[in-house]
């Protein structure tokens, strides 16, 4: 496959090892879903999988990932050596967040990581999600069961050449492509996707060596929503409170009456600001 091909290139042209196995399918259901079978028949960590289109794409709190062609849809296995896993997620959004600005692309991060791309001035009256527009997405999906994690599976979507007019009407008003916004003309599906695995590499060596680099490397990188208000969907739940920051674990802590609280999943949302 000449997309295949093109990603081996653009590894090696940044030095970066290639994996040890990539399946690139024109379609499937999940990419997700296809690495978890092979990561539980044995699968080497680093094996990726990718596809053109996902029938059946999943996203967090088990919504659908639209995934028409002209998007990224690449999941990568992870067999974690080290405590503190909980972190594979956000070290994982700092990794695409720095894909996706190598194109030249100014991005945030919401929590947990969702790389965002933020209008100058959204938030200073208005709702600010009406400002937030989504240009990735990460599921990460662990071996169930056992004491220890097995496996992780890390599953990264990105608008990379797609109109985000065919994402639909619900979806279209808050996505943004990378295509539509990067200065530097055309980009392709292969250089992200090797953009993505060697930044991925760098923040999941840090994991083991020092993971407070890793919250503070998201931090830096975070949407600026410190003590604003904000409502934090979790299961089927919407709770408000102002937010304080993340935990050096990766969970974020929200006040609330009767003091602070920790999530470890969750939707956010900003509240209208006062004032
Ligand atoms: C989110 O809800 O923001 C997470 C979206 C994750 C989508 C990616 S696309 C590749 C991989 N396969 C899936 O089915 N989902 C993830």
């Amino acid at each position: 496959m000449p997309q295949q091909a093109d990603l081996l290139r653009a590894l090696a042209a940044r030095g970066a090892k290639p994996p040890p196995a990539v399946e690139w399918h024109e379609t499937i259901g999940s990419t997700n879903d296809r690495l978890k079978e092979l990561a539980r028949q044995g699968a080497p960590e680093w094996t990726v999988v990718i596809a053109d289109r996902q029938s059946g794409g999943r996203g967090r709190e088990g919504r659908r990932w639209v995934s028409p062609s002209g998007g990224l849809y690449l999941s990568v296995l992870l067999r974690p050596r080290f405590r503190g896993t909980g972190l594979i997620p956000l070290a994982a959004g700092v990794a695409v967040a720095e894909a996706v600005a190598e194109q030249g692309v100014a991005v945030a991060l919401k929590w947990p990581n969702d790389v965002v791309v933020v209008e100058p001035d959204a938030g200073a009256s208005d709702a600010a999600e009406a400002g937030e527009r989504k240009l990735a997405g990460i599921l990460a999906e662990a071996s169930p069961g056992s004491q220890r994690t097995d496996w992780v599976v890390l599953g990264v979507g990105i608008n990379v050449d797609l109109e985000v007019g065919t994402l639909g009407k619900e979806l279209s008003g808050r996505a943004a492509s990378l295509g539509e916004l990067a200065p530097g003309g055309r980009v392709t599906i292969a250089e992200v996707a090797a953009a993505v695995l060697v930044r991925l590499r760098v923040w999941y060596d840090a994991l083991g060596s020092s993971p407070e680099s890793v919250t503070s490397a998201w931090r830096a990188r975070a949407v600026r929503w410190w003590g604003e208000r904000i409502e934090i969907r979790v299961a089927g739940e919407r709770l408000r409170g102002r937010l304080v920051g993340v935990d050096e674990s990766g969970a974020l802590l929200v006040d609330r009456e009767g003091g602070t609280r920790r999530f470890v999943a969750g939707e956010v949302a900003l509240l209208r600001r006062e004032g």
